[in-house]
């Protein structure tokens, strides 16, 4: 028989993202960040190759990042209110964690799964933030998926890439639900 974790459920059932934006100080301190970090890294993952790592952007390094997103913008040619809105989710913020994808040569292991596993990995961590009691929200943004940006901003590797940021802080207001998928649209029963 199943031995059923009902909080588990409740909480999975009910868990929503706080808008980056909406969040504030305080934020977790190295101490409550580590089991929340803990709990991402016990993500599935084939292979056991570990194809991602942490990059804990404290404010002083938010800020950093944030006079970087000028130059990023204007190299892609983003119109000035696109760049005041990325600039801003640096700038207006107090702790990040990036997670970052680190692809590992292997002849069993295709890329793609590494990939999904760094995507199972930004989901654990928001999920154990929120359930921690934080306010978190998974964000991305154009410049995170710009070689220069990362490269000179987070300093990673050909082989590395940002799989998500995961905002955290306390929330000041939650959000309305927001629509949730149609199971019966999206769930096939294959009985034979
Ligand atoms: C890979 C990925 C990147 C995202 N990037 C952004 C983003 O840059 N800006 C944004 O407003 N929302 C972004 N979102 C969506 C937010 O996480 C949004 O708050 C989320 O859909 C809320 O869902 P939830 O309440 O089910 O957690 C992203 C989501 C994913 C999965």
């Amino acid at each position: 028989m199943p031995d059923p974790n009902p909080a588990a459920m409740e909480f999975l059932l009910n868990r929503r993202s706080r808008p980056a934006k909406t969040l504030t100080t305080p934020v977790p301190d190295r101490a409550a960040l580590m089991p929340i970090l803990t709990a991402a890294a016990r993500s599935p993952d084939h292979g056991k190759l570990e194809p991602w790592r942490f990059m804990v952007l404290e404010r002083n390094a938010l800020l950093r990042l944030a006079t970087l997103i000028d130059e990023c913008g204007d190299r892609l040619g983003k119109p000035p209110e696109d760049i005041a809105k990325a600039r801003a989710q640096y700038a207006d913020a107090h702790l990040a964690v990036a997670v970052i994808e680190v692809q590992i040569p292997s002849g069993k292991i295709p890329l793609l799964e590494q990939t999904y596993s760094a995507g199972a990995v930004c989901l654990a961590l928001l999920n154990a933030a929120l359930a921690s009691g934080w306010g978190a929200n998974w964000l991305s943004g154009w410049a995170s998926h710009d070689r220069g940006f990362v490269e000179a901003g987070f300093g990673l590797a050909d082989n590395e890439r940002i799989a998500g940021l995961i905002h955290i802080g306390t929330e000041t207001s939650a959000p309305p639900e927001r629509p949730r998928p149609d199971l019966d649209a999206i769930t096939t029963w294959v009985t034979e």
